[in-house]
């Protein structure tokens, strides 16, 4: 896809992001809309999770869902609510032919005969912060199917390298709720208006710092930890880094983007392979990062060219301000 040039995009701060979208698709010369209306249509399930999750408390729905998912993991009512709010959506919307999601065990063929597109979702990151009122999120990448359209979805279409993807981005849940996207040529952030029910253009083609101050990873974990990660969160201490873990993915990688920093979460001895989801955790964030002049490695290698294997294959995961990763990854 030929890349859309920055200058091409910019519209000022406060449009609102259908113009900015229909702006963007501008720039492509043969753009069908197809991509832009997909975007629009997370943008719009985004909406109405928010909504759900404004309310959770008084609707009683938090709280355990009563079920595992394919990971072992206890689905909360609002991980199982988000997932139906996306894949409708993305049904009803008629671009995706095929969805993988967190909450799902195989492949969701979406039976959208025509349709060009395919997703990798994590419908609500961030399942344990859901009940204490603390920031959560929503993953997503977007990928082209490669088969012909009209038959089933293959296996081939939904393991696509990271380096493949279309488009990426993630919702958060925040103090604000922001919806934050790249189609590849820069990335920009929408903060919600919820008396206008609009997303209004706050955080225009954002930059990762180069560096930074503050390491985000789950200590509790580190007596496993390998070497090298203990060594480097070592540094951080005898530099006087500040230490900041809020357990939601997408709420430690949103900071780390605006004021610099690093999120790890590595091989640990409950979790070998890291305990983050390459599909659609760690490539989308990767892509932001990446786009935003960050880096995201596995320790040794750029997580965008990882080939992926498995669904919901997980794999250690350093993201964050360039210099940092690079010094901690050893990459
Ligand atoms: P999810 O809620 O989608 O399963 O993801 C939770 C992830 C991620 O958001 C977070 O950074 C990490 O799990 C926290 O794990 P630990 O509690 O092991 O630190
Ligand atoms: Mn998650
Ligand atoms: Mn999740």
């Amino acid at each position: 896809m030929a890349k859309a040039e920055n200058s091409r995009i910019a519209l000022p701060v406060g449009s609102n992001l259908d113009r900015f979208i229909m702006r963007n698709q501008e720039a492509f010369a043969y753009a069908s809309g197809e991509l832009s209306q997909l975007i629009r249509d997370l943008a719009y399930a985004g909406k109405v999770v928010n909504r759900e999750i404004n309310r959770a408390g008084l609707a009683g729905i938090t709280g355990a869902y009563g079920a595992d998912n394919v990971q072992g993991e206890a689905q909360q009512n609002l991980d199982v609510a988000a997932n139906i709010r996306f894949s409708r959506a993305l049904q009803k919307g008629g671009e995706v032919a095929a969805i993988i999601s967190e909450e799902e065990e195989d492949i969701m063929d979406l039976n959208n005969p025509r349709a060009k597109y395919i997703i990798a979702i994590d419908p609500l990151d961030g399942s344990s912060n859901i009940d204490v009122n603390v920031s959560i999120g929503t993953i997503f990448s977007i990928y082209r199917r490669l088969s012909p359209q009209g038959g089933p979805v293959q296996m081939e279409d939904v393991l696509q390298k990271g380096s493949d993807q279309v488009a990426a981005g993630y919702i958060l849940y925040g103090s604000s709720t922001m919806f934050v996207y790249t189609t590849g040529a820069g990335v920009n952030g929408f903060t919600y208006e919820p008396s206008l029910g609009e997303y209004i253009l706050s955080h225009q083609n954002m930059k990762m710092p180069n560096d930074g101050t503050i390491y985000s990873v789950n200590e509790g974990a580190s007596k496993t930890f390998p070497q090298e990660v203990k060594d480097y969160i070592d540094k951080c201490k005898d530099r006087g880094y500040s230490a900041r873990y809020i357990g939601s993915l997408v709420a430690d990688f949103h900071r780390n983007m605006l004021k610099g920093g690093i999120y790890i979460y590595p091989p640990t001895e409950k979790a070998p392979n890291g305990k983050l989801r390459l599909m659609y955790e760690c490539n989308c964030l990767a892509m932001i990062a990446e786009q935003a002049g960050g880096m995201a490695t596995d320790g040794k290698q750029r997580i965008l060219d990882i080939e992926p294997t498995s669904l919901h294959q997980r794999v250690p995961f350093f993201v964050g301000s360039k210099k940092m990763v690079k010094e901690a990854s050893k990459a």
